[in-house]
C-alpha cells in the first residue's frame, strides 16, 4: 500500500435523503439503506431511523417476525421497546442502549413500544453475516447504555463507540467477520472530528441531529453521506450543534438474495428459509 493510499481522506461521493417507509404493524420511519436507489452498502442491508411523538406512528411495534441469515442491531434514543423472541429471551431497549442480535439460522421476535404516546427514537441496522455464518447458533448481545464506552475529544466531542475502535477505545460489541464500526458522534458548534477507518470498509455517515460538514459537502438532518474508500474521514459541525452516526464495514462481496426478512446466498436458500419457518422450525 502506497503512502499516497493511506494518506488519502475520505470525501462523501453520493448524498441522499431517507425515504418515508412504514414496517411492522404499520410503525412510521425513515428508510435509508435498503430502498430503491441505495439497496444495501455491503455488508449493510438497512438502515432505519423511526422517530415520533405521537404515539399513532409507532404504537402498533414490530409484531412476531422471523429472522434469518445476518444481524439486527437496534440503538435506542428516546423511548422504551420491549423486545421477546420464542426461544423466552426478553429484555427491555431503553434510551441509550444497543441490542445486537445475531440472528443467524433463525428467531421469531417481537419488538413492541412500552409507551402510547411521547417520543420514541432509534435506529435499525442490518448487518450481513458471511456465507459460513449465516446458519449460525442465535445470539443476542443486551447492552445498556452505561456500558457503552464513550470518548471525550478535543472541542467538546463526545463519541459514543458501539462497535471499532476510536484511539485505544475498544467499542462494547463483540463482533464478527465484518468488523464493524458504529459511531455516535456529538458535536458542539463549529467542533471537528476525525477517525481511522480501514482501507477497504464501505463506510457512511448519516446526520440525526443539526448538520456537519465533511470537505466541501454538506449533510443535513435526515440525510447519509456514502464516503468514497480511503482512510481517515473529518467531519465537523457547522453553526449549531450536531450528531451523526458514522458506520463502516468490511464487505463481504458475496451473492445477496433477500426476500423480506431472510437473507442468503442463493434462491434454493430463500425457499428453505421458507419452509422452515412455515413449519416451525425457527
Ligand atoms: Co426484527
Amino acid at each position: 500500500m502506497s503512502t499516497e493510499t493511506l494518506l488519502r481522506g475520505r470525501r462523501v461521493e453520493r448524498v441522499l435523503a431517507g425515504m418515508p417507509a412504514s414496517d411492522g404493524a404499520g410503525v412510521k420511519l425513515s428508510r435509508i439503506i435498503g430502498r430503491p436507489g441505495l439497496e444495501e452498502l455491503d455488508p449493510f442491508l438497512l438502515l432505519d431511523e423511526f422517530r415520533s411523538e405521537d404515539g399513532a406512528d409507532y404504537i402498533g411495534g414490530f409484531p412476531d417476525h422471523p429472522h434469518r441469515g445476518f444481524e439486527t442491531v437496534t440503538y435506542m434514543l428516546a423511548g422504551r421497546m420491549r423486545h421477546g423472541d420464542n426461544q423466552g429471551n426478553v429484555g427491555l431497549l431503553r434510551p441509550g442502549s444497543v441490542q445486537w442480535m445475531t440472528a443467524g439460522r433463525g428467531i421469531v421476535h417481537s419488538e413492541m413500544p412500552e409507551q402510547e404516546d411521547g417520543l420514541l427514537q432509534g435506529f435499525q441496522l442490518w448487518v450481513n453475516l458471511p456465507a459460513k455464518d449465516k446458519m449460525t447458533a442465535p445470539r443476542y448481545q443486551d447492552i445498556d447504555p452505561e456500558l457503552i464506552p464513550v470518548v471525550e475529544a478535543a472541542g467538546g466531542v463526545s463519541v459514543k463507540v458501539l462497535a471499532g475502535l476510536v484511539g485505544k477505545v475498544k467499542g462494547v460489541v463483540d463482533t464478527g467477520v465484518t468488523d464493524p464500526t458504529y459511531l455516535d458522534i456529538a458535536l458542539p458548534p463549529g467542533a471537528s472530528f476525525g477517525q481511522q477507518l480501514a482501507e477497504g470498509h464501505n463506510a457512511f455517515v448519516y446526520v440525526h441531529d443539526g448538520a456537519v460538514v465533511i470537505g466541501d459537502r454538506g449533510l443535513q438532518q435526515g440525510e447519509i453521506g456514502i464516503l468514497s474508500k480511503g482512510g481517515r474521514v473529518d467531519l465537523a459541525a457547522a453553526s449549531a450543534p450536531a450528531r451523526a452516526l458514522l458506520i463502516a464495514g468490511k464487505p463481504l462481496g458475496e451473492p445477496i438474495v433477500r426476500h423480506g426478512p431472510f437473507v442468503m446466498n442463493t434462491p434454493a436458500e430463500i425457499r428453505q428459509a421458507v419452509e422452515d419457518f412455515t413449519a416451525g422450525r425457527f
